[in-house]
């Protein structure tokens, strides 16, 4: 069975871009799936870090041809600075190495505009989004006015129909009172864009079955969290995608025959940026010592906004949502090597809410908000645990801290993370 999807368990950032860098190192083809330049993965290589946005993190493994699928929305321009940037760090990004769905939608600079709009008239009642037009352009793609990228095709038309979608696009922002957008600078941008990402295009969906077929791995690479979903998350403070493994099938186009593997990557402890419900969440000191300084990439600082990361807790009450939702076969557990240090640790293994007892995630966010968490104290340690390569390299409380999380979600952890470099992961041999 050659397919295995990779999924954020929390609100994302949890570090899939270095375990899809892991798990790339036997794959023959990387695909996203779902979102686009929202996400921000980090991948540490050698000396050099590398911020994902829109390419997938196979890019780095030299064998590996990386996928663009239908369900995400590209924005060309951001697009080639990202494949501009990658190609002066020495990264090949030629269009043989790289296909992007005829398929997927594109985010025009009205959809950022729109997107900044919808922020500013939701006042406190923000979601807090990235900012970078996500929300607006899934609008116009369930609302079948999208343009899509196999439309760069044809250059004449392109023009046109972009043209046309942010004249209605200004229409509204002026109506609210703000900027529009200069549609004959944008039409020229993006014309310039679509000239340079022609070769990339391809019929995505057949390409990865004809592949999928002949036995090729494919590893689906996951964007931002199942709590973010559209469905599944905390909605309305949610993205507007589907970032659990339903997404993956619709978003590259093939069945469920091929997968086998499905993996949650999960944080030793909870973060969200944005807002909307988080029981777990942390004040003072226990969240800037969760948090850290900033001096570190790998600090709960936003890697697409810079935003500092709300921190708590983990928290087993959306693990195990998060793997029912999804149906992971294994969890792997990021991040532990922050967890040093502390004289005891907490989980969270369910809700009260007015009186009763919840161990699954409601569906109501004003329950959630209600939620106070049970916690389970757990005996810290003080070892420093980056350098630990197997289990039995880990102290006694880590390696009982993990136990405890895979039985609390009923799911086997086989691997966990304990630093952001590439080999600076402990397995269970
Ligand atoms: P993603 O969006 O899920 O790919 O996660 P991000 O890259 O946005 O955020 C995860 C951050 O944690 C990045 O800065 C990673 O380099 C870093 N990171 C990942 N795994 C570990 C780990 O095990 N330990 C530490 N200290 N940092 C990690
Ligand atoms: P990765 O792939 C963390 C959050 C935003 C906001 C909400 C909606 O790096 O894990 P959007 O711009 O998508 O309309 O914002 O979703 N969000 C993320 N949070 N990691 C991400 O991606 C995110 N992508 C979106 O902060 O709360
Ligand atoms: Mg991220």
């Amino acid at each position: 069975m050659p397919a295995t999807v990779l999924i954020g368990a929390q609100w994302g950032d949890e570090g899939k871009g270095r375990v899809a860098d892991w798990l790339a190192g036997d794959a023959d083809v990387v695909a996203r799936f779902a979102g686009g330049d929202n996400a921000g993965h980090t991948v540490v290589v050698g000396s050099k870090v590398f911020k994902l946005h829109l390419v997938p993190s196979g890019i780095l493994h030299e064998r590996v041809i990386c996928v663009l699928g239908n369900g995400m929305v590209v924005n060309p321009v951001r697009m080639l600075e990202e494949i501009d940037g990658l190609a002066a760090l020495g990264v090949d990004v030629s269009p043989g190495r790289l296909l992007v769905s005829t398929r997927a939608h594109l985010i025009s600079p009205a959809h950022i505009a729109l997107d900044t709009a919808s922020e500013k008239a939701r006042g406190k009642e923000s979601i807090g989004t990235t900012l970078r037009g996500i929300g607006p352009a899934y609008m116009d793609k369930t609302g079948r006015r999208g343009i899509r990228a196999g439309d760069m095709n044809d250059l004449e038309t392109f023009g046109d129909a972009l043209h046309i979608t942010l004249e209605q696009a200004n229409e509204t922002l002026v109506s609210q009172g703000y900027t529009p957008v200069d549609a004959n600078s944008a039409v020229s941008d993006y014309i310039n864009a679509a000239i340079r990402l022609r070769p990339y295009l391809h019929d995505t969906t057949a390409y990865l079955n004809e592949r999928l077929r002949g036995g090729t791995r494919v590893l689906c690479e996951g964007a931002q969290g199942t709590l973010l979903d559209i469905d599944h998350g905390n909605y309305p403070f949610v993205t507007s995608s589907s970032p659990t493994v339903g997404g993956a099938l619709t978003g590259l186009g093939f069945g469920p025959r091929y997968v086998d593997r499905v993996v949650g990557v999960a944080k030793a402890f909870s973060t969200r940026v944005g807002s909307g419900p988080m029981p777990t969440e942390l004040e003072g000191p226990l969240a800037e010592r969760l948090r850290g300084t900033g001096e570190n990439f790998w600090d709960e600082f936003g890697t697409t906004t810079g935003r500092p990361r709300r921190c708590g807790w983990l928290d087993m009450v959306v693990l195990r949502y998060a793997a029912q939702v999804n149906g992971f076969t294994e969890l792997l557990l990021t991040k532990l090597d922050v967890l040093s240090g502390f004289d005891e640790l907490q989980i969270a293994t369910a809700y009260i809410i007015d009186g009763k007892h919840h161990s699954l995630l409601p569906a109501t966010n004003s329950d959630i908000e209600n939620a106070t968490p049970i916690y389970e104290t757990l005996p810290g340690w003080k070892e420093d645990i980056s350098g630990a390569r197997r289990f039995d390299d880990l102290p006694a409380a880590a390696r009982e801290y993990i136990r405890r999380v895979s039985e609390l979600c009923d799911t086997p952890i086989h691997t966990v993370s304990v630093g952001p470099e590439r080999e600076q992961l402990v397995h269970r041999v």
